[in-house]
């Protein structure tokens, strides 16, 4: 007999139909009621065991955590909480496990904990809806692309160039660390490396995507890309998906219509197609916040809050704009920011993007028109000769999760931003033929794939929406 998933199971009616079923054993109760989940969903099927059927030492094993399947009679439930139920006649164990060393017991245990079990921690209710989530954010992203007129494009992973111009970047190297061979000066020579140069992971894909945009006109990544920067936060990893979409003939003001089309298409499919797991973890949010004082509550649940971002505006507002609404505002004058706000300039750090969200807008904001001194050399120049035409999506909770712009698509002006910023012309040789040759007026974003996890779950730590995190310190697994 082929095996159904539990969540096929669960929609079928009690038919007093044979059934089999394979998964792991969540809890056993009274030597009567094993409930089994098998990741499909995240609600379990009873199986109702007669014990007299059975000898002891299987039921023995049939603990917490142990693999096991099930075949039976698929019937209605006696008990509350499902329609149907089955009625065990066999039960095979493909694996047990110990209760006395099997770490994750039907209790609740600590998001920190389970960070040092992150190879068991998918198989928590908690654990196994983000990551189902994580999916369905995946396949509506590809969606949402390939029903607009997207190419996939895969960006390299190593690369010789800092498309961020940030240098964090970790390195990737044959050479041997301990006698690297050395140039006439005394310097690693990279001329003896795997690929003839220094090269490091990527850092975004962008760069590349631009030269396939400026061919097959709507193009986006969604990869891996990495930063070796030092930031032990909620929001930081050192490896973590972007979604990198390019767009040949896009200005801001489209690339921003985009952005924000896009992001709340991928908040509708969830909110459609989650729901169980969505409904969980609000719930999982209210009761961790219940312990909280009030003012350090959403304001909005879950699901209400998917909804809000889903069905309204992003409020558009030009840096100059936000900096004056921080300059003049309160925790900026009684000195509560950190970084206090003084000068237009500044970079804005990541309680200003939370104080513009969540105090001020109280709606996701898309900021624009930045500062060009704390942005990347390849956004394009305003007339005013000082802002580049940059734009980051803020979110509430969240800060930053998208950073974007137009780029300088002029050759002579992205000359003159290279050779200010002491960026070797060699190196971008070929980014600079793409303004040679048939250049144009195009733009583009990334967006965190975790933050937006980190969103649409609720979930607090940047650490709990990825499989197995890489941050600074911590590569286990
Ligand atoms: O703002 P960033 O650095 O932009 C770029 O890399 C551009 N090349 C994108 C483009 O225009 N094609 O990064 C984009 C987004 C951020 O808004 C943030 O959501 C996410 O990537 N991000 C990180 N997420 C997790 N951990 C990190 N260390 C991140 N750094 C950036
Ligand atoms: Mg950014």
């Amino acid at each position: 007999m082929k095996s159904s998933s539990v969540k096929e199971l669960l929609l079928t009616a009690p038919a007093l139909k044979e059934v089999q079923v394979d998964g792991w054993v969540k809890t056993f109760r009274s030597n009567r009621f094993i409930a089994l989940n098998d990741g499909s969903t995240l609600n379990n099927i009873q199986c109702v065991v007669d014990f007299e059927q059975f000898n002891e030492n299987l039921l023995k094993q049939i603990a917490t955590g142990a693999a096991l399947r099930i075949t039976g009679t698929l019937v209605e439930s006696q008990g509350r909480g499902q329609n149907v139920e089955i009625r065990v006649k066999e039960i095979f164990v493909h694996g047990g496990a110990d209760p006395e060393v099997y770490p994750i017991q039907p209790k609740k245990h600590s998001l920190e904990f389970l960070r040092e079990k992150a190879h068991l921690r998918v198989r928590t209710n908690t654990f196994s809806a983000v990551m189902r989530v994580r999916s369905a954010l995946a396949f509506a992203i590809h969606k949402y692309f390939n029903e607009n007129g997207f190419y996939y494009f895969h960006a390299p992973i190593i690369t010789g160039s800092d498309a961020e111009g940030a240098g964090e970047m970790f390195r990737v190297t044959t050479l041997d660390d301990k006698n690297p061979p050395l140039d006439e000066n005394g310097q690693v020579d990279f001329k003896e490396d795997f690929f003839g140069k220094e090269t490091n992971l990527t850092v975004s894909g962008q760069l590349e995507a631009e030269a396939y945009a400026m061919g097959l006109g709507k193009v986006y990544t969604f990869g891996p890309t990495f930063r070796a920067e030092n930031s032990n936060t909620s929001r930081h990893l050192a490896e973590f998906w972007m979604i990198e979409p390019e767009m040949a003939f896009y200005d801001l003001d489209a690339n921003m219509d985009l952005a924000e089309d896009f992001i709340k298409s991928v908040i509708r499919y969830i909110l459609e197609n989650c729901k169980e797991d969505l409904q969980f973890l609000e719930k999982r949010l209210l009761d961790e916040e219940k312990v909280k004082p009030q003012a350090e509550r959403s304001e909005m649940a879950l699901i209400e809050k998917l909804g809000f971002v889903a069905d309204n505006g992003f409020k558009r507002v030009t840096y100059t704009e936000a900096i004056n609404i921080l300059r003049n505002s309160k925790p900026n004058k009684k000195k509560k920011f950190q970084y206090p706000i003084d000068e237009w300039g500044a970079d804005l750090q990541s309680e200003h993007e939370r104080y513009l969200v969540e105090k001020h807008f109280k709606c996701p904001v898309i900021l624009f028109d930045y500062p060009a001194d704390i942005k990347a050399f390849y956004m394009r120049l305003n007339e005013d000769g000082k802002t580049v035409r940059a734009m980051d999506i803020l979110f509430p909770g969240i800060g930053e999760i998208v950073g974007g712009s137009q780029r300088e698509e002029r050759l002579d002006v992205l000359r003159e931003k290279i050779a200010a910023l002491d960026i070797d012309e060699k190196e971008l040789w070929w980014y600079l033929d793409l303004r040679k040759f048939g250049t144009a007026v195009h733009s583009g974003f990334g967006l965190g794939f975790e933050r937006l996890v980190l969103f649409a779950t609720g979930m607090g730590n940047i650490r709990d929406v990825i499989p197995f995190p890489r941050t600074p310190q911590n590569a286990e697994f």
